[in-house]
């Protein structure tokens, strides 16, 4: 058996590295795909529906396929320092990997708007937090600029070698089903990961294109949206993005172009969705599947519900939602959304447990 070194080993003829390139890895990518078995039944629907566990990977979000590149390359190319601009997820994952590859990480925040989770791990994995009174577009306008004036390299989406590692995603979901899904639903925020995917499915489809709908070998790209972040929605950039989905509070995402050549080249489209339908597509993942991903990861559910409920997606359709970071990120959200469900407090005895156990069976 071969043991699994992490992506780059394992699509290395696909990505630009070399024999003698050091790779800078934590084991990531090669996370579950798993089949929803009762939500399909309760919405009383045949619809084949996967999820692509990406809260799997070693920081918990897919930010790890993109940064297990980017600092391999920051180093081949003899950087000391990496800098992004983050809601909380690039700079858990930047920080880790810069502590593994022995550099420094920079990494700007939106003060008071990341959830605890991506914050601690952050300070866990000893970057320089350099928190803003501004969001994340200001702060990604800020280290483009700071980038220009001192040594540090940015490893934020606009970092083509962060694409480069989070299309794999794409490579391992045609490898397991042996067929690309007829659907690929994801949020979008920054919009480097539905550029990513596209990208994957493209280089990896086994057909060419302009074959019929069904067997062209390529996935319709729908990119879902937080209501009061939607930017791909109106058409044009959101200046002050709310949503408690706080990862995809973003307004101006960098890879505009690129998502909306993805978005016409797959024939797909982008919705967006309220924060009442994240929580609820967060909540009946947990509560009917045992899967549990952070709030923006559930857009991709919330979206593909409701598209399956139009038709827009008809039935029969294979399709694979992604599920971008782990819920144990946003601890806080989760305790909201379970405000009802109190645990009850008994004494410590075996009659009390007994009790427990038979007054909720
Ligand atoms: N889901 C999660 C959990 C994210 O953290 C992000 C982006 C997205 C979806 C959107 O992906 O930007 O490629 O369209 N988080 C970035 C960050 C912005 O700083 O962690 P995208």
């Amino acid at each position: 058996m071969t043991r699994y070194t992490g992506l780059i080993e394992r699509y290395r003829k696909r990505l630009p590295v070399t024999a003698n390139t050091r790779l800078i890895s934590l084991g990531e990518g090669n996370t579950p795909l798993i089949q929803l078995h009762n939500i399909p039944k309760l919405i009383g629907k045949d619809v084949t529906i996967y999820v692509k566990f990406e809260g799997l990977n070693p920081t918990g979000s897919f930010k790890d396929r993109g940064m297990t590149m980017a600092v391999t390359k920051a180093v081949e190319a003899g950087s000391q320092a990496i800098i992004c601009a983050s809601t909380g997820n690039t700079s858990a994952s930047a920080a880790a990997y810069a502590v593994r590859a022995g550099i420094k990480a920079f990494v700007l925040i939106p003060e008071g708007k990341i959830a605890l989770g991506k914050l601690a791990q952050t300070l866990m994995y000893d970057a320089k937090i350099i928190q803003i009174n501004g969001n994340f577009d200001r702060g990604m306008a800020l280290v483009k600029e700071v980038a220009e004036l001192a040594p540090v390299t940015i490893v934020n989406s606009i970092n083509p070698y962060r694409i480069e590692g989070q299309k794999t995603a794409a490579f391992e979901i045609i490898d397991e089903l042996g067929y690309p899904p007829d659907f690929h639903c994801l949020p979008v925020g920054n919009a480097g990961n539905i550029t990513a995917y596209w990208k994957g499915y493209k280089e990896y489809s086994t057909y060419s294109q302009g074959q019929d709908a069904v067997c062209r070998g390529r996935p319709v790209m729908c990119g879902y949206q937080a209501a009061g972040a939607a930017p791909f929605v109106q058409g044009a950039m959101v200046d002050n993005p709310e949503t408690i989905a706080t990862a995809i509070r973003i307004g101006h995402p960098q890879s505009w172009d690129l998502a909306w050549t993805a978005q016409q080249e797959s024939g797909g489209w982008f919705d967006k969705f309220t924060d009442e339908q994240i929580l609820a597509a967060q909540k009946m993942l947990s509560q009917h599947e045992g899967v549990f991903c952070e709030p923006a990861s559930a857009t991709s559910l919330a979206g593909a519900l409701h598209d399956i409920s139009t038709g827009k997606i008809p039935e029969g359709s294979v399709i694979v939602c992604t599920l971008t970071g782990n819920g144990i990120k946003d601890p806080e959200i989760a305790m909201q959304q379970c405000a009802d469900a109190k645990p009850v407090t008994i004494d410590a005895s075996l009659d009390q447990v007994k009790k427990a156990i038979l007054d909720s069976l």
